[in-house]
């Protein structure tokens, strides 16, 4: 008796917390509305709006009508879109346990279901912490002539004056320095292995996803199962070293969790891909906006030059190289990075999904909407940016308000690689600037994306190395 008693309390117990919900949902409902906006066409959305016109253009529009929130319907989803630095920290930082990153599943399993920014929570904080550790400035440091290396060679491979794919190049010196800090010293023939498995993944990432024998995306999973047997084996020849290495590959084998479990060889694989994934294309574009800015602005050039020559002197005349202490005391060339990242905007926004109804200034954003923090508008506003459109290191004399200058994204997901990429770039910077002249080739404006925004045509461009009695004589006068 007693038994069926407990038994019905607890039904009721469920039934009321069940109502209770339903009544607190349709609350939120009623109280708070969608943000205007328009859902465009039944389940197409305002997709081919986005897809059939520069990006840039479609969200300045929406923002201009509606305001800094607005909602719209993309590839099949219902969106809502944040065009404030309050609303982006609201997302990405405050509200951070509201909002769970979000990815087709195609690109999913193409990089591998473990890599820690597909996660939330206690996963992704390990992960985290690892990779965050392996990238550290006390770590990087030690990377800068190897990084100063790899620059080097990969400039001297361009000189001569033929017509090159400036991007494309850039992507290879973006990868060498993606393996460094994964692996450290790696032996030549499983880079080779990993360069030509990676890049027919890199190949299949934005194409249709369909398993159909001979189509990119299936000859990127097939690359991608190759990438594994080889990561297999390089974690196999680690583990019998018993190295303490603090490359990413040595942090993700050296870790215990509390009940002391170490990652699995499909999690350490599916997170060197993730990072690889993550550095290359980003760094590479930002670096080819560099060439181009630097080259549009003949008197910044200049500048960079004079600062960057004058480290080259000191080095040549002590006949030491490139240092970590002199990357760090580069200004000029630093306000060049950050406004590039501005200007470039590369990762102009991210997704991110309600796990539950959210009220944000009086609108709602209803759970499984998908949640995009705009970070091009933001650092494109007038608002925060005088003469945005105006490429002016200059502005960065003084730091920008708190939350307006996202490039490298915030809160929980925010960049681990930030610091890396700054470094890669201003090696790039000194190398490029001391050693060489360059010429863009054909038509100079516009921007292709592929997702990332980069010049058109990956920025052809002819590169000649200036002999040294030229850069002598330059140095002296
Ligand atoms: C100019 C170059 C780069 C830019 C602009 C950039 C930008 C970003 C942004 C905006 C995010 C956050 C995305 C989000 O919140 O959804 C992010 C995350 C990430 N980035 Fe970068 N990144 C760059 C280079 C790198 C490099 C060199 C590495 C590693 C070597 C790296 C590794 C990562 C990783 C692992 C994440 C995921 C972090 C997480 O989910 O916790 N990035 N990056």
């Amino acid at each position: 008796m007693g038994g069926i008693l407990v038994y019905v309390f607890l039904l009721l117990l469920t039934l009321v917390s069940y109502i209770v919900r339903r009544r607190e949902k349709k609350d939120a409902h009623q109280t708070f509305k969608l943000p205007p906006g328009s859902m465009g066409w039944p389940y197409i959305g305002e997709t081919l709006q986005l897809y059939s016109q520069d990006p840039k253009v479609f969200f300045a529009s929406k923002q201009k009508r509606y305001g800094e929130i607005f909602k719209t319907h993309i590839l099949g989803c219902p969106c809502v879109m944040l065009a404030s630095p309050e609303a982006a920290r609201f997302v990405l930082v405050t509200q951070a346990h509201l909002f769970k990153p979000t990815y087709p599943k195609s690109k999913e399993h193409l990089i591998g279901p473990s890599a820690l920014f597909f996660h939330q929570g206690d996963y992704h904080m390990r992960l985290r912490k690892l990779v965050q550790g392996s990238l550290s400035l006390d770590v990087i440091r030690n990377l800068t002539p190897h990084i100063s290396g790899a620059a080097s060679s990969t400039l001297d491979s361009w000189d001569g004056g033929r017509v090159i794919n400036t991007f494309q190049e850039l992507k290879k010196f973006s990868f060498e320095v993606g393996i460094l800090a994964i692996f450290g010293h790696l032996e030549s023939h499983y880079r080779e292995e990993l360069k030509k498995n990676y890049s027919i993944v890199d190949k299949g990432y934005n194409s249709f996803p369909t398993n159909i024998p001979g189509f990119p995306y299936r000859k990127a999973m097939e690359a991608r199962k190759r990438l594994s047997k080889i990561l297999g084996q390089i974690i196999c020849e680690r583990k019998e070293k018993r190295l303490l290495e603090r490359d990413l590959l040595g942090c993700l084998l050296n870790s215990k969790d509390e009940k002391g479990e170490v990652l699995t060889d499909d999690q350490i694989a599916d997170n060197i891909i993730g990072v690889l994934f993550a550095a290359q294309d980003t760094t590479a574009s930002a670096m080819t906006w560099i060439v181009k800015y630097l080259h549009d602005h003949p008197k910044l050039l200049e500048d960079v030059k004079a600062e960057q020559e004058a480290i080259l002197k000191l080095n040549d005349e002590e006949n030491r190289p490139l240092s970590w202490s002199q990357t760090r005391s580069m200004t000029h060339s630093q306000k060049v990075v950050l406004e590039s990242l501005r200007m470039a905007s590369i990762i102009s926004f991210t997704f991110r999904e309600a796990v539950a109804d959210v009220e944000y200034k009086g609108y709602l954003i209803p759970k499984g909407w998908k949640v995009m923090p705009l970070f091009r508008n933001i650092h494109h506003s007038p608002e925060y940016f005088s003469d945005p459109q105006k490429f002016d290191p200059s502005r960065f004399e003084v730091a920008p308000k708190p939350n307006t200058f996202m490039p490298f994204g915030s809160g929980v997901h925010a960049c681990p690689g930030n610091e890396l990429a700054k470094l890669e770039m201003l090696i790039m910077i000194h190398h490029l600037v001391t050693k060489f002249r360059w010429e863009v080739v054909g038509s100079q404006t516009g921007t292709q994306y592929g997702p990332f925004p980069v010049p058109m045509h990956g920025l052809p461009a002819r590169f000649w190395k200036e002999s040294s009695t030229a850069r002598v004589a330059a140095l002296s006068n």
